[in-house]
């Protein structure tokens, strides 16, 4: 299958005769790439307080609705404990953008976290140049912003007083830092067109970046595009298959929002070009308020739950778990 330019990509993703092809040539880059081994990375969302409005997002501050949480450093380090227990090498700590978290709460959680024996991910949104150095400083490894969209018109009319060249520095200052920086879109927002999906696949390739996470979009009642249909299935799929072709080696995760509109979503993901999984490691009470968008997965179960579940499936198609830290082989 060859895919050499923009209109190549708008040709693929607009003819859906060829998904399968796609899908286990996609599924054969992987395994030639960065082999059967899948990278599990424990997940903390440890605050669901968002000082930004996106327009899709259920955590947005203008949602009244939503119950609020944020867990104190001290028991975000318990957590991540609990997770080298039960044998992760990666532990992602994720939050909406809370100021309550400042450099120097944020900087002592990373190095007590380090101190554990592990690679370290951090998603807590957009910062200056001096914050994303502190953490690094601190022991950070990498660091997930989607840029959500490139396409500036729509990026504006979901993101209420933000910037779309900000957030292009955001990543750029990551990647001079040394971070792995994962990045990423949504797929499905209202008025996105196909012609922009290639555009983001190929700002993916332009940013060199290290992991790449696609999902569809998931309309939540209590935000203004309550209204709006929900991001396809297969369109996201296709979207993520592609970036597996063209940027072989990254690390790219089966999202949980590809399993929340599709039940067997992340295997399936696994199955056409994907090689991580992100089990969530927070404890239950916390899990449906992180609520980005509704029917999200693994609400009522736990951590182990969780890896078990996420383990046996694993291996019922062949893969197997990585003991390694996982980071990207170039
Ligand atoms: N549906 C799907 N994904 C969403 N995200 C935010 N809101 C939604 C939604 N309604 C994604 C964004 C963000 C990530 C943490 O969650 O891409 O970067
Ligand atoms: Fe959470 Fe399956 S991964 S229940």
């Amino acid at each position: 299958m060859e895919i050499n330019s923009r209109q190549d990509i708008i040709d693929i993703l607009k003819d859906d005769t060829i998904n399968e092809q796609l899908f286990s040539y996609a599924d054969k880059v992987r395994h030639e790439n960065v082999g059967d081994e899948v990278h599990l990375r424990g997940l903390i969302e440890f605050s669901n307080i968002c000082k930004r409005t996106c327009k899709y997002c259920g955590l947005r501050c203008e949602n009244r609705v939503l119950e609020r949480y944020r867990i104190e450093p001290d028991d975000i380090i318990l957590f991540a404990q609990k997770a080298v227990e039960m044998g992760y090498k990666t532990i992602v700590l994720q939050s909406g953008e809370d100021e309550y978290y400042s450099t120097d709460k944020m900087c002592k959680i990373i190095s007590k976290i380090k101190e554990l024996d592990v690679a370290l991910t951090l998603g807590v949104g957009e910062k200056s140049f001096g914050e994303y150095k502190a953490y690094k400083d601190a022991g950070a490894d990498r660091f997930l912003l989607r840029i959500e969209t490139t396409d500036k018109e729509l990026y504006k009319q979901m993101h209420p007083n933000m910037s779309f060249e900000n957030r292009v520095r955001c990543l750029k200052d990551l990647k001079t830092l040394g971070y792995e920086v994962g990045s990423g879109c949504l797929v499905g927002l209202p008025d996105q067109t196909i012609e922009s999906l290639a555009d983001d696949i190929l700002f993916f390739k332009e940013i060199d970046a290290d992991m790449i996470g696609i999902g569809p979009y998931i309309s939540h009642p209590d935000t203004p595009l309550k209204d709006c249909n929900n991001g396809s299935f297969e369109l996201s799929l296709k979207v993520m298959a592609i970036v597996r072709i063209l940027l072989k080696d990254i690390n790219i995760p089966a999202t949980t929002a590809m399993e929340t509109l599709n039940p067997n979503g992340r295997i399936i993901a696994l199955q056409s070009g994907a090689n991580v999984v992100m089990p969530n490691v927070t404890t239950t009470e916390y899990r449906k308020k992180y609520e980005i968008y509704p029917n999200k997965i693994c609400i009522n179960e736990d951590p182990s739950q969780c890896r078990g579940c996420i383990s046996a499936k694993i291996k019922s198609i062949g893969r197997t778990i990585s003991t390694g830290y996982g980071f990207h082989r170039k």
